[in-house]
C-alpha cells in the first residue's frame, strides 16, 4: 500500500482481499499453465492499482470510456492501443525484457505504426529518399555478428519521416518515399542515401493525444531513422538511430531512446565532396554511421 493511501478498517481489508482470492481460484484450473499465470498475475496487479489509488467509481467509468474510444478510432492503418502502450512505456519494456542486453549486439526500440512490407529495394549508396522533402544524410555501416564477423547479404529495411513530420503513408496510399531495403556487401557493408532525421509527433488526435495533453506531455518523437536487419541464423533487430545532440532525446514520447543508438549526424558544408561523387553543390548535407551487431538466435 503507499503511503498516500488511506487506511482501511480490518473488516473492509478482509472484503478486499477476499475477492483477490475468489478471482484468482477462479482461472485455478486454466489448462494452460502460461495464461493461468498471466491471468492471476494480472488480478493482482489490477486490484493493487484499484485499491492503491482508491479507484472511485467515476474514475473507472472513465476509463471505459477511454478504452471504447480508442477501440472506435482503431482500424486497419489506425492502432490506438498499440500507441497507448507506447506512450505508457510499455512496449519499450516488453522489449526490454525480450532483447535481454548482450555485449555490443544492437539494441532494440519500437517498430512504431510506419514500417511497410515490400518497400522498394535499392542499391548499396542508393537513394531510399524517393524525393521527401529534408535534408540528404549519408547513412553508413558494418554489419556483423556479436563474434565480430562480417555479416554479408544482410537485408536492413529502412524507413523514416521527411522534413516535415511526415511518413508517406500519411499522404496516401499512393506514395512511396523515404523508405527502401538494401543488403550488405560481401564485406557486411552498407550505404545509403536518406534524410537527416527531424522530430515529429505520434498521431494524437486520438484518446492517446487527449491523454498526453491533460498529463502535460508532449507528443513529438526524437527525431529517428528506423531500421530492420535481418539475416539467416541470425536474430532480427527492430532499431532506430537517433541524433546526437537532440533537444527531444530525454523526452521521447514512447520511450525508444537508447544511448548506444544515438549518433553523430555530421553536418557538411554545401560543396563538400559527397561519398559516391554526387554533386551538392547548393545545399549542407549530413553523414552517419551506424554499425549494427546481430546476436546469434
Ligand atoms: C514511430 O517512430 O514512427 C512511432 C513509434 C511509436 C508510436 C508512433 C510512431
Ligand atoms: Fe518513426
Amino acid at each position: 500500500m503507499s503511503e498516500a493511501t488511506p487506511a482501511v478498517s480490518e473488516q473492509q481489508r478482509q472484503v478486499e482481499e477476499e475477492l483477490i482470492r475468489t478471482v484468482l481460484a477462479s482461472f485455478a484450473d486454466t489448462p494452460d499453465q502460461r495464461l493461468k499465470q498471466l491471468m492471476q498475475s494480472l488480478v493482482r496487479h489490477l486490484h493493487g492499482f484499484i485499491r492503491d489509488v482508491r479507484l472511485t467509481e467515476d474514475e473507472w467509468q472513465r476509463a471505459v470510456d477511454f478504452l471504447t474510444a480508442a477501440g472506435h478510432i482503431t482500424d486497419d492503418r489506425r492502432q490506438e492501443f498499440v500507441l497507448l502502450s507506447d506512450v505508457l512505456g510499455a512496449s519499450m519494456q516488453t522489449i526490454n525484457v525480450n532483447h535481454e542486453a548482450e555485449g555490443d549486439a544492437t539494441e532494440a526500440t519500437v517498430v512504431g505504426p510506419f514500417f511497410v512490407d515490400g518497400a522498394p529495394e535499392i542499391a548499396i549508396g542508393g537513394d531510399m529518399v524517393g524525393g521527401a522533402p529534408g535534408e540528404p544524410c549519408w547513412v553508413e555501416g558494418a554489419v556483423t555478428d556479436t563474434d565480430g564477423n562480417p555479416v554479408a547479404g544482410a537485408r536492413l529495411d529502412v524507413w523514416e519521416a521527411d522534413e516535415d513530420g511526415f511518413y508517406d503513408v500519411q499522404y496516401g496510399p499512393d506514395r512511396t518515399a523515404g523508405r527502401g531495403h538494401l543488403f550488405t556487401d560481401d564485406a557486411g557493408h552498407y550505404a545509403f542515401w536518406g534524410l537527416t532525421p527531424t522530430p515529429y509527433p505520434i498521431p494524437h488526435d486520438g484518446p492517446v493525444g487527449a491523454l498526453l495533453e491533460k498529463t502535460g506531455r508532449s507528443p513529438l518523437r526524437a527525431s529517428h531513422l528506423h531500421f530492420m536487419a535481418t539475416a539467416p541464423g541470425l536474430r532480427t533487430v527492430i532499431t532506430h538511430i537517433f541524433v546526437d545532440g537532440d533537444q527531444l532525446l530525454t523526452q521521447d514520447a514512447v520511450f525508444g531512446v537508447k544511448d548506444s543508438l544515438v549518433k553523430k549526424f555530421d553536418r557538411q558544408e554545401p560543396g563538400t565532396p559527397t561519398p559516391d561523387g554526387r554533386p551538392l553543390t547548393d545545399m549542407s548535407w549530413t553523414r552517419v554511421r551506424f554499425d549494427i551487431v546481430l546476436r546469434r538466435t
